[in-house]
């Protein structure tokens, strides 16, 4: 089964989140599927979201509590019942500033809190052109996922979400992605074992229902990471298949 996430990024209203949970039942998934509304949203989705479907966090914290003004605390995240955090999406990284430094922080405090992390790893346009794509997603890896501590099999995702083709309609070919998630796998093999080498593998960057059928059938690619087309219900629904 492949694993389908929707990040909802700063979008939808109340109504819209009620609107799609209504219509995400008349249809039939065939495929895993998760959520991450905006973190206002999070008991309202959990309220109305099937079982099946996890939901979680776009981003979270580094500490647990205490005088960090508009934070996202892991703690409070799983006392909600949220199942996930994001971690190092490009959007966080590029708007927010965040390093794999932070990255390997906030995944090990939300490791620790039994919440499961989809770390996020890319490379810019100027990355690949310069061909520095494997090792930027080496670097990432390495920097944000060493040393941290336990985590139990099915914990740890890992997303490739190429920078260039994140909300731009332009799809990595399927090629592209497998050669970039066979070089992860081979990554997390060498820190992680047979742990590593199990680690569920997410493509992002512009998929729709009219191209998901191929990057799936990729040998590496075990699921996808989805912004635009999870806003609407008929849509995910139609990635779920
Ligand atoms: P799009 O699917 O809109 O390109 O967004 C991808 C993404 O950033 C998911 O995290």
């Amino acid at each position: 089964m492949k694993l389908i996430v929707g990040n909802w990024k700063m979008n939808q209203n109340q109504e819209q989140v009620r609107a799609f949970f209504s219509a995400l039942k008349s249809g039939p998934r065939q495929q895993e599927a998760w959520l991450a509304p905006q973190a206002l949203h999070i008991g309202l989705a959990l309220s109305l979201a099937p079982h099946d479907i996890k939901i979680g966090a776009q981003n979270s914290s580094e500490q647990d509590s205490g005088a960090f003004t508009g934070e996202n605390s892991p703690a409070t995240l799983k006392d909600l019942g949220a199942s996930f955090v994001l971690v190092g999406h490009s959007e966080r990284r590029q708007i927010f500033h965040e390093t794999n430094v932070t990255c390997a922080a906030k995944t090990k405090r939300a490791l620790s809190h039994n919440l499961a992390v989809i770390y996020c790893v890319g490379e810019t346009l100027t990355e690949r052109e310069a061909g520095q794509t494997l090792s930027v997603v080496k670097q990432q890896l390495r920097q944000g996922l060493s040393d941290l501590g336990g985590w139990h099999p099915g914990q740890l995702i890992v997303a490739y979400e190429p920078v260039w083709a994140i909300g731009t309609g332009k799809v990595a070919t399927p090629a592209q992605a497998q050669e970039v998630h066979a070089a992860i796998r081979t990554e997390l093999k060498e820190m992680y074992s047979a742990a590593g080498q199990a680690v569920r593998l997410l493509y992002g960057g512009s998929v729709k229902p009219d191209n998901v059928k191929e990057l799936m059938g990729q040998t590496d690619i075990d699921g996808a990471l989805v912004g635009g087309a999870s806003l609407k219900a008929t849509d995910f629904l139609a990635l779920c298949q």
